[in-house]
Protein backbone atom coordinates (compact mmCIF):
# COMPACT_ATOMS: atom_id res chain seq x y z
CA UNK A 1 0.00 0.00 0.00
CA UNK A 2 1.23 3.32 -0.98
CA UNK A 3 1.08 5.48 2.02
CA UNK A 4 3.25 8.29 0.43
CA UNK A 5 4.71 9.85 -2.81
CA UNK A 6 7.90 9.19 -3.70
CA UNK A 7 10.34 11.68 -5.78
CA UNK A 8 13.20 13.29 -6.62
CA UNK A 9 14.46 16.15 -4.26
CA UNK A 10 18.08 17.13 -5.40
CA UNK A 11 20.87 15.66 -8.39
CA UNK A 12 24.52 15.79 -8.38
CA UNK A 13 27.17 14.78 -10.48
CA UNK A 14 30.74 14.09 -10.73
CA UNK A 15 33.09 13.60 -13.66
CA UNK A 16 36.86 12.50 -14.00
CA UNK A 17 38.28 15.84 -15.65
CA UNK A 18 40.71 14.10 -17.79
CA UNK A 19 38.91 14.13 -21.44
CA UNK A 20 39.92 10.84 -24.01
CA UNK A 21 38.63 12.01 -27.46
CA UNK A 22 38.14 9.19 -30.37
CA UNK A 23 41.44 10.50 -31.51
CA UNK A 24 43.40 9.55 -28.58
CA UNK A 25 41.96 6.11 -29.05
CA UNK A 26 43.30 6.19 -32.73
CA UNK A 27 47.01 6.14 -31.28
CA UNK A 28 46.02 3.36 -28.60
CA UNK A 29 44.01 0.58 -31.31
CA UNK A 30 43.75 0.07 -34.75
CA UNK A 31 40.08 2.61 -34.73
CA UNK A 32 39.02 5.59 -36.27
CA UNK A 33 37.21 8.55 -35.40
CA UNK A 34 34.54 7.83 -38.25
CA UNK A 35 33.88 4.36 -37.59
CA UNK A 36 33.55 5.30 -33.34
CA UNK A 37 31.13 8.37 -34.41
CA UNK A 38 29.34 6.38 -36.91
CA UNK A 39 29.14 2.87 -35.29
CA UNK A 40 28.28 4.52 -31.61
CA UNK A 41 28.04 8.48 -31.82
CA UNK A 42 30.49 9.02 -29.31
CA UNK A 43 33.05 12.01 -29.80
CA UNK A 44 35.04 11.95 -26.14
CA UNK A 45 34.37 9.94 -22.77
CA UNK A 46 36.05 11.08 -19.22
CA UNK A 47 38.33 8.98 -17.94
CA UNK A 48 39.71 8.50 -14.04
CA UNK A 49 43.17 9.72 -13.02
CA UNK A 50 45.03 7.71 -10.49
CA UNK A 51 44.22 8.42 -7.23
CA UNK A 52 40.06 8.33 -8.75
CA UNK A 53 37.38 5.81 -8.04
CA UNK A 54 33.78 4.73 -8.17
CA UNK A 55 33.93 6.76 -4.32
CA UNK A 56 35.75 9.61 -5.23
CA UNK A 57 33.14 10.60 -7.80
CA UNK A 58 30.28 8.97 -5.83
CA UNK A 59 31.45 11.62 -2.73
CA UNK A 60 31.25 14.58 -5.71
CA UNK A 61 27.67 13.39 -6.97
CA UNK A 62 26.51 12.90 -3.34
CA UNK A 63 27.34 16.24 -2.32
CA UNK A 64 25.94 17.98 -4.92
CA UNK A 65 22.89 16.27 -4.83
CA UNK A 66 22.15 16.91 -1.36
CA UNK A 67 23.44 20.39 -1.41
CA UNK A 68 20.97 20.86 -4.00
CA UNK A 69 18.29 18.58 -2.25
CA UNK A 70 19.11 20.86 0.84
CA UNK A 71 19.45 18.52 3.34
CA UNK A 72 22.33 17.58 5.35
CA UNK A 73 23.93 14.26 5.36
CA UNK A 74 22.80 13.08 8.88
CA UNK A 75 19.21 13.44 7.39
CA UNK A 76 19.82 10.08 5.49
CA UNK A 77 18.32 6.83 6.34
CA UNK A 78 20.01 5.02 3.31
CA UNK A 79 22.79 5.15 0.64
CA UNK A 80 22.54 3.01 -2.27
CA UNK A 81 25.37 2.92 -4.89
CA UNK A 82 25.06 1.25 -8.57
CA UNK A 83 28.22 -0.09 -9.68
CA UNK A 84 29.88 -3.06 -11.42
CA UNK A 85 33.25 -0.91 -10.14
CA UNK A 86 33.12 -0.80 -6.85
CA UNK A 87 36.69 0.31 -4.81
CA UNK A 88 36.74 -3.30 -3.63
CA UNK A 89 34.67 -6.37 -3.53
CA UNK A 90 33.85 -5.21 -0.06
CA UNK A 91 33.44 -3.50 2.05
CA UNK A 92 30.61 -1.77 0.04
CA UNK A 93 31.45 1.13 -1.69
CA UNK A 94 27.81 2.75 -0.20
CA UNK A 95 29.15 2.11 3.10
CA UNK A 96 33.02 3.95 2.39
CA UNK A 97 30.51 6.60 0.96
CA UNK A 98 28.47 6.75 4.38
CA UNK A 99 31.65 7.28 5.92
CA UNK A 100 33.16 10.04 3.39
CA UNK A 101 29.73 12.15 3.78
CA UNK A 102 29.42 11.93 7.89
CA UNK A 103 25.62 10.00 7.06
CA UNK A 104 25.50 9.61 10.39
CA UNK A 105 24.36 5.54 10.91
CA UNK A 106 22.03 5.70 7.51
CA UNK A 107 22.18 1.74 5.89
CA UNK A 108 24.21 1.95 2.64
CA UNK A 109 24.81 -1.07 0.39
CA UNK A 110 25.86 -1.73 -2.85
CA UNK A 111 23.62 -3.07 -6.12
CA UNK A 112 24.90 -4.31 -8.82
CA UNK A 113 22.16 -4.81 -12.01
CA UNK A 114 24.81 -3.56 -14.70
CA UNK A 115 23.78 -0.59 -16.64
CA UNK A 116 20.06 -0.54 -14.88
CA UNK A 117 21.70 -0.35 -11.83
CA UNK A 118 20.41 3.36 -10.98
CA UNK A 119 16.97 2.68 -12.28
CA UNK A 120 16.76 -0.41 -10.23
CA UNK A 121 18.23 1.67 -7.08
CA UNK A 122 15.44 4.17 -7.71
CA UNK A 123 12.40 1.78 -8.49
CA UNK A 124 14.17 0.33 -4.48
CA UNK A 125 14.25 3.42 -3.07
CA UNK A 126 10.89 4.72 -3.71
CA UNK A 127 9.17 1.18 -1.96
CA UNK A 128 10.91 2.44 1.46
CA UNK A 129 9.57 6.38 0.82
CA UNK A 130 5.77 4.72 0.18
CA UNK A 131 5.68 2.88 2.99
CA UNK A 132 7.34 5.29 5.29
CA UNK A 133 10.11 3.24 6.42
CA UNK A 134 12.27 6.03 5.30
CA UNK A 135 12.26 9.32 4.02
CA UNK A 136 15.56 10.53 2.55
CA UNK A 137 17.65 7.84 0.30
CA UNK A 138 20.51 8.77 -1.23
CA UNK A 139 21.05 6.27 -4.96
CA UNK A 140 24.17 6.76 -7.13
CA UNK A 141 25.48 5.08 -10.11
CA UNK A 142 29.10 5.32 -9.95
CA UNK A 143 31.72 4.20 -12.04
CA UNK A 144 35.21 3.61 -12.95
CA UNK A 145 34.62 0.98 -16.24
CA UNK A 146 38.38 2.48 -17.50
CA UNK A 147 39.93 0.36 -15.03
CA UNK A 148 38.53 -2.74 -15.91
CA UNK A 149 38.68 -2.10 -19.95
CA UNK A 150 41.09 -3.80 -22.16
CA UNK A 151 42.83 -0.12 -23.99
CA UNK A 152 44.21 -3.77 -26.56
CA UNK A 153 40.63 -4.19 -27.20
CA UNK A 154 39.55 -2.20 -30.00
CA UNK A 155 35.78 -3.84 -29.90
CA UNK A 156 35.44 -2.36 -26.12
CA UNK A 157 37.73 -0.16 -25.36
CA UNK A 158 36.01 3.02 -27.55
CA UNK A 159 32.47 2.11 -25.85
CA UNK A 160 32.93 3.06 -22.14
CA UNK A 161 33.82 5.91 -19.63
CA UNK A 162 34.13 7.00 -15.82
CA UNK A 163 31.83 8.92 -13.37
CA UNK A 164 28.63 9.19 -11.00
CA UNK A 165 25.11 10.68 -10.91
CA UNK A 166 23.12 10.76 -7.58
CA UNK A 167 19.97 11.96 -6.33
CA UNK A 168 18.04 11.98 -2.98
CA UNK A 169 15.15 10.31 -3.09
CA UNK A 170 12.12 11.68 -0.64
CA UNK A 171 8.62 12.32 0.11
CA UNK A 172 6.69 14.48 -2.60
CA UNK A 173 3.23 15.85 -2.29
CA UNK A 174 2.45 14.93 -5.86
CA UNK A 175 3.59 13.67 -8.61
CA UNK A 176 7.36 11.94 -8.60
CA UNK A 177 8.31 8.34 -9.23
CA UNK A 178 4.86 7.08 -11.05
CA UNK A 179 5.78 3.65 -11.88
CA UNK A 180 8.70 1.36 -12.07
CA UNK A 181 8.95 -1.82 -14.14
CA UNK A 182 12.32 -4.20 -14.01
CA UNK A 183 13.19 -7.21 -15.15
CA UNK A 184 16.23 -10.20 -15.57
CA UNK A 185 17.45 -12.23 -18.54
CA UNK A 186 20.38 -14.48 -16.83
CA UNK A 187 20.71 -16.71 -19.59
CA UNK A 188 22.38 -13.87 -21.74
CA UNK A 189 24.78 -13.05 -18.95
CA UNK A 190 27.46 -14.25 -20.85
CA UNK A 191 26.81 -11.84 -23.80
CA UNK A 192 28.72 -9.05 -20.77
CA UNK A 193 30.45 -9.78 -18.86
CA UNK A 194 33.92 -9.61 -16.04
CA UNK A 195 34.72 -13.23 -15.71
CA UNK A 196 37.42 -13.08 -13.39
CA UNK A 197 37.84 -11.50 -9.68
CA UNK A 198 35.12 -12.91 -8.48
CA UNK A 199 34.59 -16.61 -6.18
CA UNK A 200 34.56 -18.86 -9.70
CA UNK A 201 38.05 -17.49 -11.35
CA UNK A 202 40.07 -15.70 -8.61
CA UNK A 203 43.10 -13.66 -9.70
CA UNK A 204 46.23 -15.93 -10.45
CA UNK A 205 49.01 -15.46 -12.55
CA UNK A 206 46.59 -17.51 -15.38
CA UNK A 207 43.77 -15.41 -14.69
CA UNK A 208 45.65 -11.92 -15.44
CA UNK A 209 47.54 -13.58 -18.32
CA UNK A 210 43.67 -14.90 -19.89
CA UNK A 211 42.82 -10.87 -19.52
CA UNK A 212 39.90 -12.30 -17.31
CA UNK A 213 39.57 -9.44 -15.26
CA UNK A 214 38.57 -7.20 -18.26
CA UNK A 215 35.08 -6.41 -19.76
CA UNK A 216 34.26 -9.17 -22.10
CA UNK A 217 31.35 -8.51 -24.86
CA UNK A 218 29.33 -9.63 -27.76
CA UNK A 219 28.33 -6.62 -28.92
CA UNK A 220 26.11 -7.70 -31.41
CA UNK A 221 23.82 -9.91 -28.97
CA UNK A 222 23.86 -6.99 -26.54
CA UNK A 223 22.52 -4.57 -29.26
CA UNK A 224 19.61 -6.95 -30.21
CA UNK A 225 19.00 -7.73 -26.61
CA UNK A 226 19.23 -3.85 -26.00
CA UNK A 227 16.85 -2.32 -28.82
CA UNK A 228 14.13 -4.55 -27.85
CA UNK A 229 14.58 -4.97 -23.76
CA UNK A 230 14.21 -0.85 -24.11
CA UNK A 231 10.86 -1.14 -26.37
CA UNK A 232 9.67 -3.82 -24.42
CA UNK A 233 10.05 -2.14 -20.48
CA UNK A 234 8.96 1.46 -21.86
CA UNK A 235 5.80 0.00 -22.81
CA UNK A 236 5.46 -1.82 -19.38
CA UNK A 237 5.78 1.25 -16.94
CA UNK A 238 4.31 3.30 -19.60
CA UNK A 239 1.31 0.60 -19.23
CA UNK A 240 2.00 0.59 -15.23
CA UNK A 241 1.49 4.38 -15.20
CA UNK A 242 -1.15 4.42 -17.17
CA UNK A 243 0.20 7.05 -19.44
CA UNK A 244 0.31 6.73 -23.12
CA UNK A 245 4.02 6.44 -24.46
CA UNK A 246 3.28 10.18 -26.61
CA UNK A 247 2.52 12.02 -23.54
CA UNK A 248 5.65 11.48 -22.43
CA UNK A 249 7.89 14.82 -22.41
CA UNK A 250 11.26 13.58 -22.32
CA UNK A 251 12.79 9.95 -22.95
CA UNK A 252 16.12 9.27 -20.79
CA UNK A 253 17.74 6.01 -22.38
CA UNK A 254 20.67 4.95 -20.94
CA UNK A 255 23.69 6.11 -22.72
CA UNK A 256 25.44 3.00 -24.93
CA UNK A 257 24.96 3.90 -28.53
CA UNK A 258 23.18 6.18 -30.56
CA UNK A 259 22.19 3.64 -32.73
CA UNK A 260 20.16 1.32 -30.39
CA UNK A 261 18.68 4.31 -28.81
CA UNK A 262 17.62 5.87 -32.43
CA UNK A 263 16.00 2.43 -32.95
CA UNK A 264 14.30 2.14 -29.69
CA UNK A 265 12.66 5.32 -29.93
CA UNK A 266 11.23 4.43 -33.36
CA UNK A 267 10.18 1.53 -31.89
CA UNK A 268 8.44 3.43 -29.29
CA UNK A 269 7.52 6.05 -32.00
CA UNK A 270 8.96 9.01 -29.85
CA UNK A 271 10.15 11.66 -32.01
CA UNK A 272 13.81 13.03 -31.70
CA UNK A 273 12.87 16.36 -29.78
CA UNK A 274 12.00 14.25 -26.74
CA UNK A 275 15.02 12.22 -26.87
CA UNK A 276 18.24 13.06 -24.45
CA UNK A 277 21.65 12.23 -25.22
CA UNK A 278 24.92 13.41 -24.17
CA UNK A 279 27.08 9.89 -25.23
CA UNK A 280 28.77 11.91 -27.61
CA UNK A 281 30.26 13.67 -24.29
CA UNK A 282 30.85 10.78 -21.92
CA UNK A 283 30.21 7.04 -24.07
CA UNK A 284 28.91 4.83 -21.93
CA UNK A 285 29.33 5.16 -18.11
CA UNK A 286 27.28 2.00 -17.00
CA UNK A 287 25.02 2.80 -13.98
CA UNK A 288 25.90 6.56 -14.19
CA UNK A 289 25.10 7.28 -17.32
CA UNK A 290 21.41 8.02 -16.68
CA UNK A 291 21.57 9.95 -13.27
CA UNK A 292 24.37 12.18 -15.73
CA UNK A 293 22.04 12.76 -18.34
CA UNK A 294 18.72 13.36 -16.23
CA UNK A 295 21.18 16.09 -14.21
CA UNK A 296 22.45 17.36 -17.73
CA UNK A 297 18.53 17.53 -19.43
CA UNK A 298 17.54 19.39 -16.01
CA UNK A 299 20.53 22.03 -16.61
CA UNK A 300 19.61 22.63 -20.07
CA UNK A 301 16.10 23.27 -19.19
CA UNK A 302 14.66 19.96 -20.97
CA UNK A 303 12.63 19.44 -18.35
CA UNK A 304 9.95 21.62 -16.21
CA UNK A 305 7.59 20.73 -13.44
CA UNK A 306 5.04 18.88 -14.55
CA UNK A 307 6.66 17.68 -17.01
CA UNK A 308 6.68 13.36 -17.50
CA UNK A 309 10.45 12.01 -18.22
CA UNK A 310 11.05 7.94 -18.73
CA UNK A 311 13.89 6.10 -17.90
CA UNK A 312 15.38 3.16 -19.32
CA UNK A 313 18.33 1.10 -18.41
CA UNK A 314 19.69 -2.48 -19.82
CA UNK A 315 22.68 -3.82 -19.30
CA UNK A 316 24.73 -6.78 -17.97
CA UNK A 317 22.74 -9.53 -16.24
CA UNK A 318 21.02 -9.05 -18.65
CA UNK A 319 19.30 -6.71 -17.05
CA UNK A 320 16.56 -3.86 -17.92
CA UNK A 321 14.67 -1.38 -15.74
CA UNK A 322 12.44 1.31 -16.34
CA UNK A 323 11.07 4.35 -14.45
CA UNK A 324 8.14 7.01 -15.41
CA UNK A 325 8.78 10.48 -13.39
CA UNK A 326 6.70 13.05 -13.10
CA UNK A 327 8.76 16.01 -12.41
CA UNK A 328 8.16 17.88 -9.21
CA UNK A 329 10.34 20.93 -9.82
N1 LIG B 1 37.29 0.46 -34.72
C1 LIG B 1 37.31 -0.07 -35.95
N2 LIG B 1 36.76 -1.25 -36.23
C2 LIG B 1 36.16 -1.93 -35.24
C3 LIG B 1 36.11 -1.42 -33.93
C4 LIG B 1 36.72 -0.18 -33.70
N3 LIG B 1 36.71 0.39 -32.48
N4 LIG B 1 35.45 -2.29 -33.15
C5 LIG B 1 35.08 -3.32 -33.93
N5 LIG B 1 35.51 -3.10 -35.19
C6 LIG B 1 35.37 -3.95 -36.37
C7 LIG B 1 35.07 -5.38 -36.00
O1 LIG B 1 36.28 -6.05 -35.73
C8 LIG B 1 34.41 -5.87 -37.26
O2 LIG B 1 35.40 -6.17 -38.19
P1 LIG B 1 35.34 -7.52 -39.05
O3 LIG B 1 34.07 -7.43 -39.83
O4 LIG B 1 36.58 -7.42 -39.87
O5 LIG B 1 35.35 -8.61 -38.03
C9 LIG B 1 33.67 -4.65 -37.80
O6 LIG B 1 34.22 -3.53 -37.10
C10 LIG B 1 32.18 -4.65 -37.60
O7 LIG B 1 31.88 -5.11 -36.34
P2 LIG B 1 30.39 -5.23 -35.85
O8 LIG B 1 30.38 -5.93 -34.53
O9 LIG B 1 29.52 -5.76 -36.92
O10 LIG B 1 30.03 -3.69 -35.65
P3 LIG B 1 28.66 -3.09 -35.23
O11 LIG B 1 28.18 -2.18 -36.24
O12 LIG B 1 27.74 -4.14 -34.72
O13 LIG B 1 29.08 -2.21 -33.95
C11 LIG B 1 29.24 -2.21 -31.57
C12 LIG B 1 29.77 -2.81 -32.86
C13 LIG B 1 30.02 -2.81 -30.40
C14 LIG B 1 29.42 -0.70 -31.59
C15 LIG B 1 27.73 -2.55 -31.44
O14 LIG B 1 27.51 -3.93 -31.64
C16 LIG B 1 27.16 -2.17 -30.11
O15 LIG B 1 27.09 -1.02 -29.75
N6 LIG B 1 26.67 -3.14 -29.33
C17 LIG B 1 26.13 -2.88 -28.02
C18 LIG B 1 27.25 -2.69 -27.04
C19 LIG B 1 26.80 -2.08 -25.76
O16 LIG B 1 26.01 -1.17 -25.74
N7 LIG B 1 27.33 -2.58 -24.64
C20 LIG B 1 27.05 -2.10 -23.35
C21 LIG B 1 25.68 -2.43 -22.96
S1 LIG B 1 25.26 -1.76 -21.43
Amino acid sequence: MEKFKAGILGLGIGLPEKIVSNKDLEKIVDTTDEWITTRTGIKERRIASPGETALSFSIKAGREALENAGISPEDLDLIIVATVTPDMIFPATACLLQDALNAGSAAAFDLEAGCSGFVYGMALASQFINTGSYKKILVVGAEVLSRITDWEDRNTCVLFGDGAGAAVIGQVEQGGILAFEMGSDGGGGDFLKMPAGGGAIPATEESLAQKLHYIKMDGNQVFKFAVKAMARSARLVAEKANIPIEDIDLFIPHQANIRIIETSAKRLKIPEKKVFMNLEKYGNTSAASIPIALYEALKQKQIKKGDRVLLVGFGAGLTWASVILEWTG
